[in-house]
């Protein structure tokens, strides 16, 4: 829970008591749970996180005039489906860390592993249709798919490197922005907000989601594994080919390494082709792949791509009434672009 508590303390201290309410819910859907899923629940929330989706939908409900047990639920449901796409993302990936320990899949295998993560999404499913409001399921059904779709689409593009930046940032929607704009989105159907609102809310989700992912691909190639709670330099081991990467690609070598621009390019490719091929960084060494995104500025340049992504969520809370926790949310997408985990 050491994430968790971090994050309480300030932007989210307005939500503070709704989100340990929220870690209540969950840990009473574990206990429902058959054993190997009830063991495989607890573990999960045991290990943290930084419980961002339900703050947000807790602090969208609030700036949308609704404050109770439906928003408490909600948090949990948000929360159980983002463990699910994590457990079975891991198990995709073969990824044996996360949040600072085992993987589910390295601890329980991936058998049990799926299964948990099946059992995460249809438990969180039963808890959402006790709201009896079938726009609530539409936006859930609707952005459970998408991931689960933007996850298939990633796994037919590894390890390409022609990706563009639309590439990027379709799969970034899919992966990431539409939880946290669905999560904007059903604060204002709870506060029963016009449509208008409701599009303005699930925008600004939208436009955080895709900044917080662009900052996870940031901290990809600038993080520590202890920071993060799991490997680093680690999306192109995967075959996963991200914006920064994207934007080193299209902007060649690191500087001075050759004179003629067209052959600097060339030899960004070649490297990371060969880390491609191998998997890993067998023939070349990390450090010339950060040093590429470095040199050509790419971090930079997605560094201030993911400012503007901020800067366009904060804009769509203009026409909302300001309250403590408009203000509240206008500060997420800064605590986004600042984190370290
Ligand atoms: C991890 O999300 C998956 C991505 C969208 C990059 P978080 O970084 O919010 O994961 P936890 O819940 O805090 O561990
Ligand atoms: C994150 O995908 C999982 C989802 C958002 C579904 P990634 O594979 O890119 O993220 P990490 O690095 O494992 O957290
Ligand atoms: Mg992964
Ligand atoms: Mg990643």
């Amino acid at each position: 829970m050491a994430f968790a508590v971090q994050i309480a303390k300030g932007i989210f201290d307005l939500v503070r008591d709704d989100l340990a309410l929220v870690e209540q819910e969950i840990a009473a859907q574990s206990c429902v749970a058959i054993e190997p899923v009830a063991e495989i629940a607890s573990y999960l929330r045991e290990g943290g996180g930084k419980r961002l989706r339900p703050a947000l939908l807790l602090l969208a409900s609030g700036a949308a005039g609704y404050r109770g047990e439906s928003a408490v639920r909600l948090g949990a449901v948000v929360e159980m489906i983002h463990s699910a796409t994590l457990v079975h993302d891991d198990v995709i990936d073969g990824a044996q860390t996360r949040r600072g320990r085992p993987s589910t899949n390295a601890r329980w295998g991936n058998h049990m592993s799926v299964l948990a993560g099946d059992w995460l999404y249809m438990q969180s499913f039963e808890m959402a249709l006790r709201e009896r409001d079938f726009a609530i399921l539409d936006i859930l059904i609707e952005l459970t798919q998408n991931m689960v779709e933007g996850e298939l689409l990633q796994l037919t593009l590894l390890g390409r490197m022609d990706l563009t930046e639309a590439d990027a940032t379709e799969l970034a929607y899919r992966k990431t922005a539409c939880l946290f704009s669905g999560c904007a989105r059903l604060g204002a159907v709870l506060g029963r907000q016009p449509k208008v609102v409701e599009e303005a809310l699930a925008e600004y989700g939208r436009n955080a989601g895709l900044a917080f992912q662009l900052v996870d691909d940031l901290l990809d190639f600038t993080a520590s594994p202890e920071q993060l709670g799991k490997p680093v330099l680690n999306d192109l081991k995967e075959g996963k080919v991200t914006l920064p990467l994207i934007f080193a690609l299209q902007n060649g070598a690191p500087n001075g390494d050759h004179a003629n621009g067209s052959q600097s390019a060339t030899g960004a490719r070649k490297l990371v082709a060969k880390v491609l091929e191998e998997r890993g960084f067998s023939s070349v060494r990390p450090e010339e792949i950060t040093n590429l995104v470095q040199e050509t500025g790419a971090l930079a340049r997605a560094s201030e791509l993911a400012r503007e992504y901020v800067s366009r969520a904060k804009a769509c809370l203009e026409e909302l009434p300001d309250t403590e926790y408009r203000r509240a949310l206008l500060a997420v997408p800064d605590f986004i672009l600042d984190r370290t985990n």
